[in-house]
This record gives C-alpha cells, structure tokens and sequence, in this order.
C-alpha cells in the first residue's frame, strides 16, 4: 500500500543509518521531498550523497542536530521551513539504547537516553506543530518499541524512555487530533541494524525496510481513519 507524497515535505530524525535512513529513502521513493538530521556530521554526509544519487538534490536536505538541544531542534525545523516552507510528516526515529542493570547504568546513560528518546520528540513535536497544523492534514509519526511495553532485566533506561515515549504519542493524538494533525506509535522489535551495537546480519530479525514500509502504510490510510499504534515484530525470533 502507497500513496504519492509529490509535493509533501518530511522531517525523518536519526536518518543517517539504520531504521531512519530506510524511512528517508522510502519517503523520497514515494515523492516526498525529504530533510533529515543526525549528530555526526560525516555520518550524516555519507547519508546524503547516498540519498542524492537516487533522488533529486533539490527533494533533499541534510541538517547536523542533536534532538536533545532545544536550540538545535529550533534551528533544524527553521532550516525545513526555510528550505520547502511547509512540513506534512515528522518523524520521530533518532534513539539511543544502553542495556545496563540500574546499579551500572551511568546518569549520563540514563540521561543520553531520556534526553533523546523522550525529550528530543517533545521538542521536535513543540517546534513542528505549527507548521504541520498550517499543512491542512499531517502526520507525526513516533517510533516507540515493544520495549515501551514489555519491560526487560538491563532496560530500565530505555524501557522508561520508551513507555514515556507511549503515553506522549497518545496524548499527542489526542491534543491534536482536530487541528488536523494525526498521530501513530510504531512499535519495533528487533530490526536489523547497529542500534545498541547489537550487531546485524540475522536474518530473523526485521528489515529497516519493513519499518520504512509501516510508516508508507500509515500515511496511505484515508484521512478519517488512523492508526494510532503498531506493534511490529519478527514472525520467528531467535528462540
Ligand atoms: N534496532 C532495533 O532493534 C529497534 C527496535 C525497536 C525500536 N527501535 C528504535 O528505532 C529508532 C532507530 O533505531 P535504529 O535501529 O535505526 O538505530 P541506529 O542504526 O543506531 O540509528 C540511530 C540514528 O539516530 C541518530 N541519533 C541518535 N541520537 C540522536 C540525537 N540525539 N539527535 C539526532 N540524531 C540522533 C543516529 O545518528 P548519530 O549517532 O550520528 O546522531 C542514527 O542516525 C530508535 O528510536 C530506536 O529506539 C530500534
């Protein structure tokens, strides 16, 4: 299921690998124009290039910032509305994961993932909003995990990230639902990338495409229904 995006805009953070850069590319695939943003600069470049050689520079723009700065995320989103002048998706995707007993895990842990997983989505949604209340019909979708339902030894960190990151998405939804603004939960379980250094390559685990391919699928439903959360997971996990 897809729908043209041609003329829409879209915010993806965290897309200069894993499951963003998939979305990224699936975004532009379907006609959007497309910005994304991530922390490391040549890691964030490397993106770009590989995006710009399937797609049209124009439909592309790369901005280095931190999700968990305010003042970064105020500049990324002046930077969208500068370059296209109209937001109609953000995606909330950059993470972090540390798996750490609560007796290991460093403040700085702690904080780098609550920071980003749960902060750096307020901030983008806080500096969004306004554009993507002018866009008429919108879309924010967040990408929680089935860890923000399933608690797990060593993830208390990013299990209070993410069950955090749940009941925002929801309250979101219902905050501005009339303004035109629709809002989705999609909830991951093991997708094959680098995240938490976990290592890819198995071939159990979800493909960044097929999350790329939820979010398609969000945004194809008819503007009177939404889908507000989705739990995806391996059809056949590691046993
Ligand atoms: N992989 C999984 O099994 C899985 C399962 C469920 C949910 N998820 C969620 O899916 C999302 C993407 O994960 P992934 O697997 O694609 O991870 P990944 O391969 O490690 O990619 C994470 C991306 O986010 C960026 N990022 C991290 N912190 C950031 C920050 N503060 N500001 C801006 N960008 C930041 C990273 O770039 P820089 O480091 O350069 O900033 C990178 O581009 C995360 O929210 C994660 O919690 C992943």
């Amino acid at each position: 299921m897809t729908q043209s995006l041609e003329g829409k805009v879209a915010l993806v953070t965290g897309a200069s690998k894993g499951i963003g850069l998939a979305i990224a590319h699936r975004l532009l695939t379907d006609g959007a124009s497309v910005a994304i943003c991530g922390r490391n600069q040549a890691a964030l470049a490397a993106a770009e290039s590989q995006l710009v050689r399937d797609f049209p520079a124009a439909r592309v723009l790369a901005v280095q910032a931190d999700v968990s700065k305010l003042a970064e995320v105020r500049r990324l989103v002046s930077s969208v509305q500068d370059r296209f002048s109209r937001l109609d998706v953000l995606v909330n995707n950059a993470g972090v994961g540390v798996f750490r007993s609560v007796g290991d895990l460093s403040p700085e842990e702690w904080h780098a993932m609550l920071d980003t997983n749960l902060s750096g989505v307020y901030y983008c949604c806080h500096e969004a909003l306004p554009l993507l209340k002018g866009a008429g019909s919108s879309f924010i979708i967040n990408i929680g995990s089935l860890a923000g339902r399933n608690a797990f030894a060593g993830g208390a960190g990013y299990n209070a990230s993410k069950f955090g990151l749940l009941g925002f998405s929801e309250a979101l939804m219902l905050d501005h639902r009339y303004d035109g603004v629709r809002v989705s939960c999609v909830m991951p379980g093991s997708v094959d990338t680098e995240f938490g250094h976990s290592g890819t390559g198995k071939p159990w685990k979800i493909q960044p495409e097929d999350i790329a391919d939820t979010v398609a699928h969000l945004l194809a439903m008819p503007e009177r229904t939404l889908i507000s959360r989705v739990e995806v997971r391996p059809s056949m996990p590691a046993k």
